[in-house]
């Protein structure tokens, strides 16, 4: 590929589930040829380059993300000739690809964990965190982990408990030991051999923990997130991605603006962060919808403090979240419209995630086996021991669930939604794959699938769409975004309503609108008089002028 220096600056990316995106050999899970026969269709929504999930060999409890050899394809999702294949004709076709990097814990499965397991004699013992039981028996300290229960593990042959912040299945690797992050460069080395063009370095927040004595009352998470000396770890981990021109995204969930503005700006470890805070839930369990306030207030934030390096790493869904237009909308296409013009309006790089392009929403579970996440089936198992009758257990379980996320890809009308001909699918299929489908919406000029087309060529084509700063038009409204991409010479503005009602609005200052060009295919009107506007439920209103907005 070409060699263009920063090439994610304001690039779109598409994240690929690979278990649930297309299924090449009808086995019922998603496959690396899956993505190859997809190509077409990836290169046609216009996207720079796709981040792949975790598809190497891995028992799967967690998606993936449980990874028994980091240097290897797993059987299901194909072989490395296939990767190799894929990198190849994903470059062939200008689309680039970076892949999931999971540095924090190993699955219980891989060598060196069983390696460690043998005992302190073994070279593998401290790559992992062992210690002796405490009072008569029990875990060294009451630490949860992040899916639920503790973060200890007794091992019954070793006699000691292990450490892991995720499940059970995931101990985690021990940073300190250097023979571990020796290990960790071999893997960064081999991959970008390979030819990535970058890695989303997954829980990069917690690759350091405290001692074990840290009293974790203050925050839950405290203990192994953004813990002092995690910085020592980033650092090397810099030097191993080395000066290949990598895209590297750090997931770091617990750290604030600042600190992101910092990691990337001074000390660049990462080019991008992706940041939890704007996914934010409200109401009573079982009842949640996404807080729109908040997400407005942490997405100015993040934006205005990261202008100087437009290094936002921008999502509003992905492999953990629910779907976006069920939890922030009302679940039609005017909703997935609104949301997609703020995510593709906005500066840094933005993600787009499978089937967000076409409006897929949440699924409606109907009985307690469709939980298929670790964390979902322990919430609702959880639930029950405390005497919750199993359908209200089902639906606070279900309602903010990932599994939502983990559907298979709505292609066309036929079973499983084109995503595998299998009749016994292991992954579920959201029931409304009948009218929400790819297929339906490549030849229909105003769907969703073609919206986003347009607002992906657009941040291609509008050099202010490239190079402009955010400007935040409105800071009192709970129900508008109002912004601005800018630069000397012209502006680019939004104006989404992101309710399903009408909202009449007056802008905190006067903008003469003679001088702006109306491009947003569906605006029939823009009046301004009186200053006062009324704009329709989801409306989305963007206008160009070539003069500075002031
Ligand atoms: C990250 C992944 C998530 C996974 C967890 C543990 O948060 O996004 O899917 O469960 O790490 O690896």
């Amino acid at each position: 590929m070409e060699r263009v220096e920063k090439w994610w600056r304001n690039a779109v990316g598409y994240q690929i589930n690979l278990k649930s995106f297309f299924d090449s050999n009808n086995d019922g899970k998603g496959d690396l040829k899956g993505v190859i026969d997809k190509i077409p269709y990836i290169k046609n929504l216009g996207v720079d380059f796709v981040w792949l999930s975790p598809f190497y060999s891995s028992p799967d409890y967690d998606n993936g993300y449980d990874v028994s050899d980091f240097l290897s394809v797993g059987s299901d999702f194909g072989s490395m000739d296939d990767f190799n294949n894929l990198v190849e004709m994903l470059h062939e076709n200008n689309i680039r690809i970076i892949i999931d990097l999971v540095l924090n814990h190993t699955s219980s499965q891989h060598e060196w964990f069983k390696e460690s397991k043998k005992g302190e004699e073994s070279k593998y013992y401290d790559y992992y965190f062992w210690e002796n039981p405490k009072n008569g028996g029990g875990p060294p300290n009451n630490w949860e982990s992040f899916f639920g229960g503790s973060v200890w593990t007794f091992d019954e042959k070793l006699e000691k408990y292990y450490f892991h912040s995720f499940s059970k299945y995931q101990p985690d690797l021990n940073w300190n030991n250097e023979a571990v992050r020796h290990e960790i460069r071999n893997i960064i080395d081999w991959w970008v051999e390979k030819g990535v063009d970058g890695f989303r370095i997954d829980a990069a927040t917690h690759l350091k923990k405290e001692d074990w004595e840290y009293d974790n009352s203050e925050n839950k998470w405290g203990a192994f997130t953004n813990v002092p000396g995690l910085n020592n770890y980033l650092d090397e981990l810099k030097i191993a991605y080395g000066k290949h021109n990598l895209y590297i995204v750090g997931e770091a969930g617990g750290i604030n603006v600042n600190e992101a503005k910092y990691w990337m700006e001074e000390k660049e470890y990462f080019n991008s962060i992706f940041d939890l805070d704007h996914i934010y839930k409200i109401g009573i369990p079982g009842f949640e919808k996404g807080d729109i306030s908040r997400l407005k207030s942490s997405l100015v934030e993040w934006q205005e403090k990261l202008n100087d390096s437009m290094s936002h790493g921008i999502y509003l869904e992905n492999h953990d979240t629910p779907r976006s237009i069920s939890i922030f909308g009302d679940e039609t296409p005017q909703c997935a419209k609104a949301l997609a013009t703020l995510l593709i309006g906005l500066s840094g790089t933005c993600f787009v995630y499978q089937g967000e392009e076409i409006g897929m929403t949440n699924y409606n579970f109907t009985k307690n086996s469709e939980l298929l996440t670790e964390d979902s089936k322990n919430k609702y198992s959880s639930l029950l021991s405390r005497n919750i009758p199993e359908p209200v257990a089902l639906k606070i379980a279900g309602r903010w669930a990932r599994d939502h996320s983990r559907t298979t890809m709505q292609w066309d009308n036929s079973i499983n939604g084109g995503f595998s001909k299998t009749h016994c699918l292991p992954l579920l299929t959201n029931s409304n794959y009948q009218s929400i489908n790819v297929t339906s919406q490549i030849t229909d000029k105003s769907s969703i699938l073609n919206y986003y087309r347009f607002l992906i060529q657009l941040r291609h084509e509008e050099e202010i769409l490239h190079e402009g700063k955010f400007v935040n038009l409105d800071k009192y409204s709970q129900d508008i975004f109002f912004f601005s991409r800018e630069t000397e010479e012209g502006a680019i503005l939004f104006l989404i309503n992101l309710r399903n009602f009408e909202v009449s609005y007056t802008p905190f200052k006067e903008f003469f609108l003679s001088k702006y060009e109306v491009i947003s295919p569906d605006t029939n009107k823009v009046d301004f008089t009186n200053r006062r506007i009324t704009i329709d439920p989801y409306e989305i209103i963007i206008l160009k002028t070539n003069f500075k907005n002031d």
